[in-house]
C-alpha cells in the first residue's frame, strides 16, 4: 500500500501520481486533500507518516508547494525518513542509500511529468543495505536519543 497526500500546492501533482498508480495497479490510500482549496499541510503529513509508521503502508508520497513543509512535518514521526527530491539522481539515491520511506515533491518546483518519473524511480529502486544499513540505523539511534 502506498499512502499519498497533498495540500493545495501539491494537488495537481498528486492527481498525476494517482493516475500513474492506477495505471500500474498499485494499491494506494489517499489522505487528502481532495480539492484545490487552501489547507494546512501538517495534518496530512502526519496521517501519511503514521500510516507508514504503523505498518499500514509501505511507503508514502507527499506533495505541497515545495515538498519542504511536508518533509519537515513527516520527519517528526518516529521511523519516517522523508526526502524532498527534485531530480532523478536524488530520488534514486535516497532509496539506495537512505532507505527513504516518503517521497516529498513540490508542485511549484517540478511539473507533473517529472513527478510521475520520480514516483516511478522511487517505487522501483531498492535499498542497497550493507554500509548504508549501518548509517540508517544510526539515524534511528539519533531519533531514540541514543546518539
Ligand atoms: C502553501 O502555500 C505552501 O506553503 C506549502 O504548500 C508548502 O510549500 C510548504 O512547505
Amino acid at each position: 500500500m502506498i499512502a499519498i497526500g497533498c495540500d493545495h500546492g501539491g494537488f495537481a501533482l498528486k492527481n498525476a501520481i494517482k493516475h500513474y498508480l492506477e495505471e500500474h495497479n498499485i494499491p494506494y490510500r489517499d489522505f487528502g486533500c481532495m480539492t484545490e482549496e487552501s489547507v494546512n499541510y501538517g495534518p496530512i503529513a502526519a496521517a501519511v507518516a503514521h500510516s507508514i509508521a504503523n505498518g499500514e503502508s509501505e511507503r508514502g508520497i507527499l506533495c505541497c508547494g515545495t515538498g519542504i513543509g511536508m518533509s519537515i512535518a513527516a520527519n517528526k514521526v518516529k521511523g519516517i525518513r522523508a526526502s524532498v527530491c527534485t531530480n532523478e539522481f536524488c530520488t534514486e539515491m535516497t532509496r539506495r542509500h537512505n532507505d527513504s520511506n516518503i517521497l516529498c515533491l513540490g508542485g511549484r518546483v517540478i511539473d507533473e511529468e517529472m513527478a510521475v518519473k520520480l514516483t516511478d524511480i522511487y517505487l522501483n529502486t531498492p535499498f542497497d543495505g550493507g554500509r548504508h544499513a549501518v548509517r540508517v540505523q544510526q539515524i534511528t539511534q539519533i531519533e531514540n536519543g541514543e546518539m
